[in-house]
């Protein structure tokens, strides 16, 4: 498996479209509560915008996108929408991976999915094994996910891995142990639904990411608003800690 450097080392081009986008998908309650449907309904809706945005992604060629479908917070749901959420996971699994793979896309799932029933487990393992070798998009869904239950679990296995190294790691020794480790860190984040935080999501890795906040509700996240985020993420100074001139000398990719 290919480990990235981190994303601190190196800058992007400026007007770059970014190679990984991470999403946290929020809001759809809310568009349901305004046209005074069930909260579900929105996450069903939901569905729908996850699906145009995979389609728009393949077209800019962005090469990693990672969704965040559901925190190790949103267990603390009411008990049927939790269930809802987990039905619907299921259910767009089993419709959608054929089409996936035909699409050359490779799913992965990231989280800690024991807490799943049996059933979802197997079917996520079976959806990730049929794409495992698609060279396309590489589509992460965060389900279960926590920024710091990733970072502790990957701290507990490097431990194990080097316990003579104990004082003296590095982020070279942790980061292949993050579940993340298969992609370069995010470039882009968005979240919807106007909330403006970071509710566990990949704190790792979106240490130097750029952020774009939008009160568009998820199930509203249409190709403009998409294409207003790309446009943001464009118009961006990536620095990494340098000074604005420092970028304009070359080589950009230069040691610290
Ligand atoms: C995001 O939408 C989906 C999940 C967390 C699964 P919400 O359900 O949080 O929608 P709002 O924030 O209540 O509108
Ligand atoms: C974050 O949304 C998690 C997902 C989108 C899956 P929430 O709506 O649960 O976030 P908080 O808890 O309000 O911050
Ligand atoms: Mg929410």
């Amino acid at each position: 498996m290919a480990f990235f450097t981190s994303a601190t080392q190196t800058i992007p081009l400026a007007g770059e479209i970014p190679k990984h986008i991470a999403v946290i998908m929020d809001g759809n309650g809310r568009w349901a509560r305004k046209r005074f449907l069930p909260r579900i309904a929105g996450h069903k809706r939901g569905v729908e915008t996850v699906r145009d945005l995979v389609k728009s992604c393949i077209n800019l060629k962005v090469e990693y996108l990672t969704l965040f479908a559901f925190s190790s917070e949103n267990w603390r749901r009411p008990t049927e929408e939790v269930s809802f959420l987990m039905g619907l996971f299921m259910q767009a699994l089993k419709r959608e991976v054929a089409k996936l793979h035909q699409n050359n896309i490779k799913l992965v799932m990231i989280g800690d999915r024991s807490r799943f029933d049996a059933e979802l487990i197997a079917q996520i393992e079976v959806s990730e094994l049929l794409t495992a070798k698609n060279t396309g998009l590489v589509l992460s869904i965060a389900a279960n996910y926590g920024g710091r239950w990733d970072v502790l679990q990957a701290v507990n296995k490097m431990q194990l891995a080097a316990p003579q190294l104990v004082g003296f790691y590095s982020e070279d020794h942790l980061t292949p142990y993050l579940s993340m480790s298969y992609a370069p860190e995010p470039d882009l984040f968005i979240r919807t639904g106007g909330e403006k935080r970071i509710s566990n999501f990949l704190l790792w890795q979106l240490a130097y990411t750029e952020l774009y906040f939008t009160d568009t509700l998820w199930p509203d996240f249409n190709q403009e608003a998409f294409n207003s985020a790309i446009s943001s993420y464009q118009k961006r100074e990536r620095r990494f800690g340098r000074t604005s001139e420092q970028l304009s000398v070359p080589p950009i990719d230069a040691e610290i």
